[in-house]
């Protein structure tokens, strides 16, 4: 398939939150709340809307990413800016051929150009570890509440990238989502069945609880 990655314009935001909602349904609870936040993430003053982005085939949506700002309070006392990467999402039908390893490529590539210094994210190791990213723990950072977490990993942008980053990070508050203003607002799709205890649902509690208390 002849895919192409370019930049989301307000013409795809629908076609995009509906992308997002398949892919995520059912994955990690109960029907999903991503199209939500990524609604809501647009709405920020700060979210950049040059590392949104579409893959397409014949003109159709396959896949998008987003990212926002985030930073971490160094333990020296310096703050750092960061981005955090999510949601990606892929067609389920179009899963496993590499969109999702090239959306994460292409945004890497723009928010090295940007001259942003890492990525974060919280997802499963397995598949992140093979897409560049490494454990947050390695670098000396732990989640808001001090927590060295599984899920937490880091991308460096350039040469010694990582190096004196040690400190606590803080995701941007649009992650928090409101469920109440989520299920309003899944009214507007068509209706989808919640499903709970599903396979997905379990690795990602089994890797959510994988975190330990920092001890300085
Ligand atoms: C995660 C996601 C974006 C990956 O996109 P994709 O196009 O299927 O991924 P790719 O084709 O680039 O990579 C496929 C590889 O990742 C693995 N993989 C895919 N999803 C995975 C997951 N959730 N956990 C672990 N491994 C996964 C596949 O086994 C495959 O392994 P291989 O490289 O050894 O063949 C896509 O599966 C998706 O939209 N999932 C639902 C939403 C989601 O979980 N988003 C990420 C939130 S952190």
């Amino acid at each position: 398939m002849e895919m192409r990655i370019r930049q989301e314009t307000p013409a795809d935001f629908r076609g995009t939150e509906f992308l997002v909602r398949e892919a995520f349904w059912n994955v990690y609870a109960p029907g999903c709340c991503e199209h939500f936040l990524l609604h809501r993430m647009r709405e920020q003053p700060d979210f950049p809307a040059a590392l949104s982005l579409v893959a397409e085939v014949n003109g159709r949506l396959i896949g998008h990413v987003a990212c926002m700002p985030g930073r971490i309070e160094g333990d020296g006392g310096s703050s750092h800016e960061v981005l955090t990467l999510g949601p990606v999402a892929v067609l389920p039908s179009c899963q496993r051929r590499g969109v999702g390893a090239a959306l994460l490529t292409r945004c890497r590539e723009i928010a090295a150009g940007m001259s942003w210094r890492a990525i974060l994210l919280c997802g499963d190791p397995d598949y992140y570890g093979r897409r560049g990213f490494e454990p947050a723990e390695k670098s000396g950072i732990r989640d808001a509440e001090n927590r060295y977490r599984d899920a937490l990993q880091i991308c460096g942008l350039y040469e010694g990238a990582l190096e004196g980053l040690a400190g606590r990070y803080f995701e941007h508050p649009v992650y928090r989502v409101e469920e109440a203003a989520c299920t309003a607002f899944d009214r507007g799709f068509p209706p989808k069945e919640r499903c709970a205890g599903t396979p997905s649902q379990r690795r990602f509690l089994e890797i959510a609880k994988r975190c330990r208390p920092f001890a300085d």
